[in-house]
């Protein structure tokens, strides 16, 4: 028997499009003001341990807009990234009204993430359920340290192949 194949695998092409922006300015009214309630957040996160902070603001349909920031703990992993404290609390106290954009926003000495914060692997999870249940997309913005920023359509596209039901 031979394990030569006849035929080459199929080769398949996973791409999104996102909008980039030079300076926060260049947003509409409702972006900066998003922004601005992030970056609010951040102010207030507790990050002692990591010097880091991030600030996540979501607006939702009904106009509302919510505001996390990372919490941390001296038992390290007891803490929570401000995208799943501003999504859980979402989901605790406004289930019913869809959220439309959510901000991300950091400050920190973390060389790693020089350029802008992009959601860690278990916040895009919690993301993407949100989005399926409520059957509609979220848009997410991601503010750089320079204050570049960056617009993707969908959390679809931060979590390709994400586990979902
Ligand atoms: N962190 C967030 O809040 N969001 C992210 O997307 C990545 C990381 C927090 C977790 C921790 O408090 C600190 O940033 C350093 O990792």
């Amino acid at each position: 028997m031979s394990c030569l194949r006849t035929t080459p695998p199929m080769e398949n092409h996973f791409e999104f499009t996102y909008r980039s922006f030079d300076s926060i300015e260049e947003l509409n009214a409702i972006d900066q003001n998003l922004v601005a309630r992030a970056q609010l957040a951040m102010k207030n996160a507790y990050a002692p341990y990591s010097q880091f902070q991030v600030g996540a603001s979501m607006l939702l349909q009904s106009g509302v807009i919510i505001e996390g920031n990372n919490q941390e703990n001296i038992a390290y992993p007891s803490g929570l990234c401000a995208e799943r404290v501003a999504l859980f609390y979402a989901g605790a106290n406004h289930s019913q009204d869809p959220i439309l954009k959510i901000c991300i926003v950091a400050q920190g000495d973390l060389t790693a993430v020089d350029s802008f914060v992009s959601p860690c692997g278990p916040c895009r999870q919690v993301m993407l359920e949100s989005e399926s249940r409520q059957k509609q997309p979220i848009e997410v913005l991601l503010v750089q340290k320079s204050g570049a920023v960056l617009v993707l359509n969908s959390v679809q596209n931060l979590l390709p192949f994400g586990f979902s039901k």
